[in-house]
């Protein structure tokens, strides 16, 4: 054992950028600007239902399980084991960057990241089906990237294949095997009542098929947990780029109706296999406004024309599957648990030049629930749908902010909401986005209120 993992230098090397809404909040963009500054850029959690998206001289870059620094030469750039790697979508991924000269070379793999296979597609879109027939209002719009089922085969612990197995055919069709029985159990009662043919279920295909994938990917696999802790000892510092966000976290999020990880930062750690410790940034990503693709409640949510007209200058449509975005003012109260749970040092404020020509803007500052009034959020899907926002009206601001560099450069509409920001959350906001260039952004280095 090399006594030199153990060193306590890398103490507080790490930080981590993690949404701190519904996702999309803008990560990609920030992880970007952020890789250049550390060794290594870390996914820890999530799979394929992530869309991080990176715009670098007008070069529009769709991530989704490649992390976000793969666009830093020199960043390593890492997928964890707690995240679940579809190796199609990788391989598709590693390919389309190669082609736009991306070097792909820093890619590394863990071996203990779990796999999603056709079969696990094939059970999300059955359980959604089920869930959507009839008129029932249970769905929870997954991107039916198979997510669900395969964290929950992780967990069952029967059938799930890890990528380090796509290696040893002999575990890997016993696995697939037993996989596929139990698949053809699971579904053969949803199939029957949705009167639609079973998926085959075939192991043999899949078996073939995982075989050729786990070649392709074997020159980057590797134990990513002594990786990791062996740059933390060099003294290296690693950035983990969370993928959805703190209100989809399957324990603190709005429960069903969330992902099936552990996507606040408090997922890092086992994540990645990196100790707690050495962390000791967290930059916490909030979209000016609101947003949720996929069901679940959003009390802020807008269904009229002021909402449309933030949608469209947001360009609010999925990075993953195209769905138009949901949209609403912003929740304060959901914002200040968020920063809460993931020890939140600073706050990265996004989207604000898309708020530009509103006369008034709202920001959500209590509940109303149940006759009472409540500051608190409520990390239940069925419960948060009865709460009503309480708002606070602040003044809009009606210049364009695109070309703003400073703080100072905005109008003092548009200063006075970030100072409210905030002044509510309880914590510094370090840098303003003012729109998806890698350049737009406002930089303070102790928040707006300083
Ligand atoms: P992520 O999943 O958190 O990485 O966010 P997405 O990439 O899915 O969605 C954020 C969208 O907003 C992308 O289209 C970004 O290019 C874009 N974006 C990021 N920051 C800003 C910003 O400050 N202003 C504007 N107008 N767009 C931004
Ligand atoms: P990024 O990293 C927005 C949502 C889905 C659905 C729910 C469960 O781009 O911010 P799943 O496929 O994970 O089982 O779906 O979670 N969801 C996201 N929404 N951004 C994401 O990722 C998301 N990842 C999952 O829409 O409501
Ligand atoms: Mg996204």
């Amino acid at each position: 054992m090399n006594q030199d993992l153990n060193r306590d230098h890398g103490v507080g090397v790490c930080s981590a950028v993690v949404g701190l809404q519904w996702g999309d909040e803008g990560k990609g963009k920030l992880v970007d600007r952020m890789a250049s500054e550390h060794d290594a850029v870390v996914r820890y959690n999530g799979g394929a239902n992530a869309g991080h998206s990176v715009v670098v001289g007008g070069e529009r870059y769709a991530l989704h399980l490649i992390p976000s620094g793969i666009l830093s030469s020199q960043v390593k750039a890492v997928i964890g084991n707690g995240v679940v790697v579809d190796p199609e979508v990788l391989l598709r991924e590693i390919e389309g960057l190669r082609a736009r000269g991306v070097d792909t070379s820093n890619l590394i793999v863990s071996d203990r990241a779990h796999v999603v296979l056709q079969y696990h597609k094939d059970e999300d879109n059955l359980r959604e089906a089920l869930l959507t027939a009839g008129g029932g209002s249970g769905a929870i719009g997954t991107t039916k990237r198979g997510i669900g089922p395969a964290y929950a085969d992780k967990v069952q612990r029967s059938a799930g294949v890890r990528v380090g197995d796509l290696l040893r055919p002999e575990i890997l069709r016993e696995k697939i095997e037993r996989a596929c029985t139990y698949k053809r159990a699971a579904t053969a009662e949803i199939c029957r009542e949705l009167g639609v043919e079973s998926p085959a279920f075939d192991p043999g295909p899949v078996f073939e098929r995982a075989v050729v994938l786990g070649r392709e990917l074997e020159p980057m696999i590797d134990d990513t947990v002594y990786l990791l802790n062996g740059m933390i000892g060099e003294g290296k510092s690693l950035l983990f780029e969370g993928a959805n966000a703190t209100l989809l976290d399957v324990d603190h999020g709005t429960y069903p109706f969330v992902t099936s990880s552990n996507s606040s930062a408090l997922g890092i750690h086992a994540g990645s296999g990196v100790p707690a410790r050495a962390l000791s940034r967290v930059v916490g990503v909030l979209k000016a406004y609101s947003s949720r693709v996929g069901s679940g409640p959003m009390p802020t949510e807008l269904g009229d024309a002021t909402g449309e007209r933030i949608r469209e200058r947001g360009r609010e449509y999925g990075t993953t599957t195209g769905r138009p975005r949901r949209v609403g003012w912003l929740d304060l109260v959901a914002a200040r648990y968020a920063a809460m749970i993931n020890g939140t040092t600073e706050l990265a404020v996004t989207l604000l030049d898309v708020l530009a020509g509103f006369d008034e803007l709202k920001v959500c500052i209590a509940y109303e629930l149940d006759g009472g009034r409540t500051e608190r959020f409520i990390p239940d899907g069925h419960v948060l749908a009865g709460a009503r926002p309480i708002y606070e009206t602040l003044s809009g601001f009606g210049d364009e902010i695109s070309d703003c560099r400073g703080v100072d450069e905005l109008p003092g509409a548009a200063r006075a909401y970030v100072e409210r920001i905030e002044a509510f959350v309880g914590v510094p906001v370090c840098s303003i986005g003012v729109g998806p260039e890698r350049s737009q952004t406002i930089e303070t280095s102790a928040g707006v209120v300083g």
